[in-house]
């Protein structure tokens, strides 16, 4: 089916992160022991507050859910107040019954970089892959921390975060764009695209041209979400503000 069969239009953000969260819910319903793979960011965090009000309501149990988030800023602990692996513990796991044990995350800190991917690729293997994989699309279409360029990675990595990346991420420092890390680890593209299905969603004005891109253009590595067109189980969520550019 072509991409643009597979996107649906919301009236807000709001209904964007209620629908996603819906259909999250039923997805574990019907595997309570399905693995995640997740995203931090500004526009996930409606989906996470309704997917915690479904938790807070018991229609949702995260006993047996495995989770997997995308990306990790280098430099980073776990316990640092801006890492990303807070960001997911003050806006999802705090307010869903997950076991810790489940949870998995880059390590920023690790000593060993490479080592450290090498172990979240086994990580995500050994949990037998990820069945649902949910992104957010930079403005620069990135999706993880897989930036434009000249070439891709397959597997997980270091990256060299772009400016606009790190202006973006700044406000998590305090806007202070001295303190964004330079670099990141990030989930590959191949491991991305090996998640069973896969949901991207986009709100607000400033992604309609990313998204435009997404939908109409070609497959290219400078727009790193583009690869989604490959994938057989994609979804786009979106607003009407980052649909303005692909409705005629
Ligand atoms: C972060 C991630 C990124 C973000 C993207 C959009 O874990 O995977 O690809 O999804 O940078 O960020 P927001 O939602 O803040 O616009």
């Amino acid at each position: 089916m072509r991409l643009e069969q597979r996107i649906s239009v919301f009236p807000d953000a709001r209904e964007v992160g209620r629908r996603l969260a819906a259909r999250v819910a039923d997805a574990i319903r019907n595997q309570p022991a399905i693995v995640l793979g997740l995203p931090t960011g500004r526009t996930p965090l409606l989906f996470y507050e309704e997917l915690a009000a479904l938790a807070r309501s018991g229609a949702v149990d995260f006993s047996r859910v495995t989770t997997f988030n995308l990306d990790e800023f280098l430099g980073l602990t776990p316990e640092h107040p801006s890492s990303y692996r807070r960001f997911m513990q003050r806006y999802l796991f705090d307010h869903v019954n997950i076991d810790p044990a489940r949870i998995n995350f880059l390590n920023g800190a690790a000593a060993d970089a490479a080592a450290e991917a090498d172990r979240y690729e086994h990580a995500i293997a050994a949990a037998g892959g990820i069945d649902l994989v949910i992104l957010g699309i930079g403005t620069n279409g990135h999706i993880g921390f897989n930036e434009p360029s000249s070439g891709l990675e397959a597997r997980t990595h270091r990256v060299t975060l772009q400016p606009e990346t790190r202006r973006s991420n700044a406000p998590l420092f305090g806007d202070d764009l001295d303190a964004v890390p330079l670099e990141a680890l990030s989930m590959g593209m191949g491991t991305i695209l090996d998640a069973r299905a896969a949901v991207l969603l986009a709100t607000g004005a400033r992604k309609a041209s990313c998204v435009e891109r997404l939908v109409t253009g070609p497959i290219t590595t400078g727009l790193p979400a583009s690869f989604l067109q490959l994938h057989r189980d994609v979804e786009i969520m979106l607003d009407e503000a980052a649909a303005q550019r692909i409705r005629s």
